[in-house]
């Protein structure tokens, strides 16, 4: 998704890792899931779709056009996200973030790893929990998984505040990174119609499970 800020364009499709960089611990905690249907928010480079694909029979992943349709190197082939899931993984598809106001599919489970941490606009933060919200089942339950601290956090530091991090520019121009924590993630979900059921703390990561409020 690339966003406008103050005149230059932050290309947040760029901060999505490959499969070879998996954190053991996120991928452990989704080995625990299991649900019917299931829709990844933000799926990026499908760096967790193996697991995915694997606790639901279903799953729906979701991201900008840009990342869902651009050309790179997806589980070690060079192609495209929807084609990547399309040859793959029967029974899944592909949704993109400009088109989710035409989704209406609801779902048994929500994933949204490290996402909101690539989001430097207010507005979009809010209109992403609000469809997460929306289409999650009335029994379902959404995940968010987000660092609360990061190695390279110190590299962002060097660049100009906002909302809950830095906009850093480098070689591939620039980009933002964001520390959602436990408090701020709970807040956002409080005021976008989720009541938090279980956050915790492990490593460098805040997992947060919720359900319609
Ligand atoms: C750091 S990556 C995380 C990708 C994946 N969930 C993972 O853990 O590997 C952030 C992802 O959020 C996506 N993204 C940013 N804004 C978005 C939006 N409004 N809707 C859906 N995806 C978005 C980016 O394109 C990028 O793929």
């Amino acid at each position: 998704m690339r966003y406008k800020i103050d005149g230059i364009t932050i290309r947040s499709e760029n901060a999505a890792k490959p499969c070879n960089q998996k954190s053991q611990r996120v991928d452990s905690y989704l080995c625990t899931l299991s649900a019917e249907t299931l829709l990844d928010f933000g799926c990026g480079k499908l760096r967790y779709s193996d697991t995915l694909v694997k606790i639901s029979p279903r799953v729906t992943f979701l991201d900008s056009l840009v990342q869902i349709n651009r050309e790179q190197l997806i589980r070690g082939e060079r192609t495209t996200v929807a084609n990547y899931i399309r040859q793959n993984y029967p029974n899944c598809q592909t949704v993109s973030y400009e088109d989710v106001k035409q989704h209406a599919l609801k779902y048994d489970l929500i994933t949204c790893t490290n996402v909101l941490s690539a989001i430097p606009c207010e507005k979009t933060l809010h209109d992403v929990i609000s469809h997460i919200c929306r289409l999650l089942k009335s029994n379902g339950v959404a995940v968010f998984v987000n660092q609360h601290r990061s190695s390279y956090f110190k590299r962002y530091k060097s660049g100009s505040r906002r909302l809950f991090g830095h906009i850093h520019k480098g070689a591939r121009g620039y980009s933002y990174y964001g520390i959602v924590g436990q408090n701020e993630i709970e807040e956002l979900l409080k005021n976008t119609g989720f009541r938090v059921l279980r956050s915790w703390r492990a490593g460098e990561s805040t997992f947060t499970e919720a359900t319609h409020a």
